[in-house]
């Protein structure tokens, strides 16, 4: 088994604190940003952790622009993250929040970068794996949805093009930052490959439906019709006006497959699944 770098936690300043873990510095190296799980959750596990680092060194050397991965380390049972650190940085979700006035600018920004994002080429890199076969894999074990509904979206997945465009796998203003106007995508341990719309009805999903929950709207800095606003300039400027309902309803039908995605990813309560696979019914209709 391979070790891994043990380090010494007490020499860390704990910065932030999100739902999967903690980000650190250390006076001693500075211009590193340490990620670390918690090991309690299952997100926290070696496996989880390498598959997170693995995946965004792969995004990296394809040229995309992302802060450089450095080192998996270890602090007793948990794992972390060693990479670089960009400093004075502020998500473009904190931006639009603090300048309303500026949302559908800060969307068009987020929608230039994004087809950037989505026009590389992730054919053949290794540890990004493939959202269509992902997303069978998700149909195969799925709790939340059955019957019809399930052929009906299992149909739906199989005519996709396995694309080998180069997915986010956690689009959304919550995971671009930017720092002295030069942008950086985060967060790209589920970075895959397929067509873009996996990307954006995943922020569809955040944006239109989501951001009607409290909780969604203290992570995203924004009101829930902050974040419709949001989406519609990006929608507008990724797109462009022609044929843009139509744009708004596939967008829509690749959110319910997102939802379906999230009750792989989470363990969800009875009450959370019935919910959710209601949705995931209603958005792939
Ligand atoms: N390389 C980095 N440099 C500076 N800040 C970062 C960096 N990576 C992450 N962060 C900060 O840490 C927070 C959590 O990181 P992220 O990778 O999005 O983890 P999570 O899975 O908790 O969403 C981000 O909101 C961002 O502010
Ligand atoms: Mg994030």
């Amino acid at each position: 088994m391979q070790e891994y770098k043990e380090i010494e936690i007490s020499a860390w300043t704990k910065l932030g604190e999100g739902g999967e873990g903690s980000t650190y510095t250390n006076p001693q190296m500075p211009g590193v940003l340490l990620k670390l799980s918690n090991h309690s959750l299952t997100s926290g596990s070696l496996e989880a952790v390498s598959r997170e680092f693995y995946a965004s060194k792969a995004v990296y050397d394809l040229g995309v622009p992302t802060p450089e991965m450095l080192d998996i380390v270890r602090s007793g049972d948990d794992y972390g993250i060693l990479s670089r650190h960009i400093k004075e940085k502020k998500s473009l979700a904190k931006m639009s929040g603090e300048n309303p006035g500026s949302i559908d600018g800060y969307a068009a920004r987020m929608a230039g970068l994004a087809r950037q994002f989505h026009a590389t080429d992730a054919g053949g890199s290794e540890g990004i794996p493939s959202m269509k076969r992902l997303m069978l894999e998700v149909l195969d074990n799925t709790r939340m949805i059955g019957g019809k509904t399930l052929r009906r979206v299992r149909t739906f997945v199989e005519g996709l093009e396995d694309a080998p465009t180069l997915l986010h796998g956690d689009f959304s203003f919550c995971n671009l930052i930017m720092a002295d106007d030069k942008p950086y995508w985060i967060d790209l341990g589920s970075a895959s490959h397929g067509v873009a719309m996996f990307d954006l009805g995943h922020f569809y999903l955040f944006c239109n439906i989501f951001g009607k929950q409290k909780r969604v709207q203290d992570i995203a800095h924004m009101t829930a019709d902050q974040m419709r606003q949001f989406w519609n300039a990006f929608a507008l400027a990724y797109h462009g006006p022609e044929g843009l309902d139509e744009f708004n309803g596939r967008c829509k039908r690749f959110a319910g497959l997102a939802v379906l995605l999230l009750g792989h990813i989470k363990n969800l309560t009875f009450s959370e699944r019935f919910f959710l696979g209601q949705l995931a019914k209603v958005l792939t209709k």
